[in-house]
């Protein structure tokens, strides 16, 4: 089976940075598919030439997030979803590209900020229908996990709304993408509870009882919920005021 990984980026001073990591660990990785979706009008460059260049397999679309669904820059970062257009969007390619049948494969949601374990994807390469594993750094704890007893995922460890039904970050589970075509019309969804969106789209997919527990019964963490500090740029502006070159624009970062 194949593994695509559906991700959602957008400009921002360590945009290149991000993508760059994340294609350098996705070269290890076999018969992989790399689904980026740019939240913009159009299609960057920048973008562009990194995935051209990336030796990788990949599909390159856009959609922008209505301004309504952005985050104003002081916003805290849960008052919105983000990613939702742009999973979306990779979610139709897969229907509209593939073939039940004839394509095996798996699909992950790959946020371009996150840190991977080559492991995880071997791991979740077996997945039936929705696979599950610890995440490591994420709600203010060292991991969050599904509890496993049994070989059987019973209910959440997260501080944070554990009675959800899937209580879990976009970057713990794995969908088989044959349950895509047997359920056409399931996505995400901005009308839900926060908190809500992995609940939301699983729920359509499969219930807790079938989820399948990876990573030696979630015991191990190979995926990690790291978030870039944003680039501090203020010198640039202060070059200016006192007359000194700025960097050059046309060198890109
Ligand atoms: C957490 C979860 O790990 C995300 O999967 C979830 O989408 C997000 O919360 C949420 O609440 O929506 P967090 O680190 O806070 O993640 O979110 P980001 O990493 O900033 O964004 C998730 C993905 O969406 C990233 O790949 C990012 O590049 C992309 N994104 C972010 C956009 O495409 N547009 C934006 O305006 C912001
Ligand atoms: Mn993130």
């Amino acid at each position: 089976p194949y593994i695509y990984a559906i991700t959602p980026t957008y400009t921002r001073p360590v945009q290149k940075a991000e993508l760059i990591r994340l294609s350098q660990t996705f070269l290890h990785v076999r018969n992989f598919h790399w689904i980026v979706v740019e939240d913009s009008d159009r299609k960057t460059k920048l973008v562009e030439n990194l995935l051209e260049h990336s030796g990788l397999e990949f599909t390159h679309l856009n959609v922008k997030t209505p301004d309504a669904w952005k985050l104003a820059p002081k916003d805290p970062n849960w008052l919105k979803p983000r990613g939702v257009l742009q999973r979306n969007l990779g979610l139709t390619w897969i229907r509209e590209n593939l073939k039940k049948g004839a394509n095996k494969g798996v699909l992950y949601f790959a946020d371009d900020d996150n840190t991977y374990d080559l492991q995880i994807f071997e791991e979740m390469r077996g997945t039936k229908k929705v696979s599950v594993w610890p995440v490591g750094l994420v709600g203010k704890l060292r991991y969050e996990s599904p509890i496993v007893v049994n070989g059987k995922v019973t209910g959440w460890h997260t501080y944070w709304m554990p009675e959800r039904d899937f209580a879990l970050d976009m970057a713990g589970f794995a969908i088989n993408i044959e349950l895509l075509f047997d359920k056409p019309l399931v996505q995400f969804e901005y009308e839900v509870k926060r908190g809500y969106q992995e609940t939301t789209l699983l729920r359509g997919f499969v219930t807790k009882e079938e989820l399948e527990p990876l990573a030696d019964n979630c015991r191990k963490v190979l995926v990690w919920h790291t978030r870039t500090e944003k680039a501090d740029l203020r010198n640039e502006e202060k070059l200016k005021k006192y007359g000194k070159p700025p960097s050059d624009l046309t060198i890109e970062v």
